[in-house]
């Protein structure tokens, strides 16, 4: 397989044909975008089977819910699966549970509802998240229709190269950046110097996180190879395709080569955005001020306003969040972001997204619905 094939399908943005494992057998690990809650009587069941839907880092889907009477609804995080080498402070997991919150809101104005949000109602965790509950949800009758609701099932991350030749209108782009809101400011850059050097930032930041063992580890713990691992955990990253299966038949793609330096696996792995950053239109970011838990939940909910308004106007998007995190080896990247991003003192970079045009890219893997209620 060649180098190229594989670095294409690292991180699960094509699926090449089907795969050996032999497809009819393996179930259909995205069977969550396919009319979701169409069989529900109950709105909140309804939303939360869109809510599960929502970009969340590692597709780790750490969120749970309790039914309570017959209105509400309350949210937790399942601290079973935070990501603690790359996320120390799990504000990116919070971010999650902010999109969570307005695909659920969104969906229950399609069916004509309100869910009023209260975010960390029993108070905000600081650096460590506990038991309390990361929202409690109530519903009313009466909402409108969020013209962004159409895109739900249509959105991904787009791990691909973008179409250099295109670039992103400006109208598009501010329209995709006003889709945020008030309250937290945007920034873009589709040209010249600024998006050149974001560019081989984001690129140098991603060289980092896998040169960086404990970093590269939970991603690799993440690695879903082949249709039946996909099928049998429905979250995290995935690779898929025949050229993937060959290299884990023949046993140049094991978990244990790709945390190795100097195999191919690891190498190419390695090299991964490298393509991606160069074919990239356009970088978008999110800017928050203060960086507290509710604050971070803002930021959620304002990115997947911003990811649906790309989805609708066609834009594909990936957000490139190395360079954002908060571990000791990615400080120096840390600080360069922040520079070009203009990050003033008090505030927070919570979103850096590339933009282009790409070829549509299937769902990726979603537990259930059910899976919601279990308890952590
Ligand atoms: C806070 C946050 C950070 C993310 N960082 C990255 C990233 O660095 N690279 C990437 O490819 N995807 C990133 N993603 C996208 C998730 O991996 C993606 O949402 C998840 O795998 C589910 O896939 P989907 O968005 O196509 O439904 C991030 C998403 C969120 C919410």
């Amino acid at each position: 397989m060649d180098r190229r094939h594989f670095i294409t399908l690292v991180g699960g943005g094509v699926v090449m044909a089907a795969g050996l494992e032999g497809c009819a057998e393996v179930p259909d690990a995205t069977v969550a975008w396919v009319s979701p809650g169409s069989s529900e009587r109950d709105v909140r069941r309804y939303a939360l089977a869109h809510a599960i839907l929502a970009p969340n880092p590692h597709n780790r889907q750490p969120w749970l819910a309790r039914l309570e009477g017959e209105d509400a609804v309350t949210l937790f995080i399942d601290r079973s699966r935070l990501l603690p080498a790359t996320d120390p402070f799990s504000r990116q997991i919070v971010i999650g549970c902010g999109a969570f919150l307005e695909l659920l809101a969104i969906a229950a104005g399609a069916k004509g509802h309100t869910a009023t949000v209260t975010a960390f109602p029993d108070g905000q965790p600081a650096d460590r998240l506990d038991e309390r509950p990361f929202a409690r949800v109530v519903f009313t009758r009466g909402g409108a229709l969020d013209p962004l609701f159409r895109n739900i099932l249509r959105r991904r991350t787009t791990r691909e190269p973008y179409d250099t030749a295109r670039a992103i209108p400006a109208a598009d782009l501010a329209a995709v950046g006003a889709a945020v809101g008030p309250g937290l400011r945007t920034g873009a850059a589709a040209g010249g110097q600024a998006l050149a050097a974001l560019k081989t930032l984001a690129r140098d930041a991603y060289r980092r996180e896998v040169d960086t063992p404990a970093a590269n580890q939970e991603t690799i713990d993440l690695m879903r190879i082949g249709d039946r691992q996909i099928a049998a955990h429905r979250d995290g990253l995935f690779l898929r395709g025949p050229g993937i299966e060959a290299m884990r038949v023949v046993g140049i793609l094991t978990p244990e080569n790709l945390a190795r330096p100097g195999t191919i696996a690891f190498k190419q792995a390695r090299a991964f955005a490298d393509p991606l950053c160069e074919a990239t239109a356009a970088f978008l970011w999110i800017v928050s001020p203060g960086n507290d838990r509710a604050v971070q939940i803002a930021s959620g909910r304002a990115y997947a306003r911003m990811a649906l308004e790309a989805t609708a106007r066609g834009i594909a998007i990936q957000p490139m969040s190395q360079a954002l995190q908060e571990y000791p080896q990615m400080a120096p990247f840390f600080a360069r972001m922040d520079r070009l991003t203009a990050v003033g003192p008090g505030e927070r970079l919570q979103m850096l997204v590339r933009a282009g045009y790409a070829a549509d890219v299937p769902p990726a893997p979603r537990k259930g619905l059910q899976d919601l209620f279990r308890s952590a």
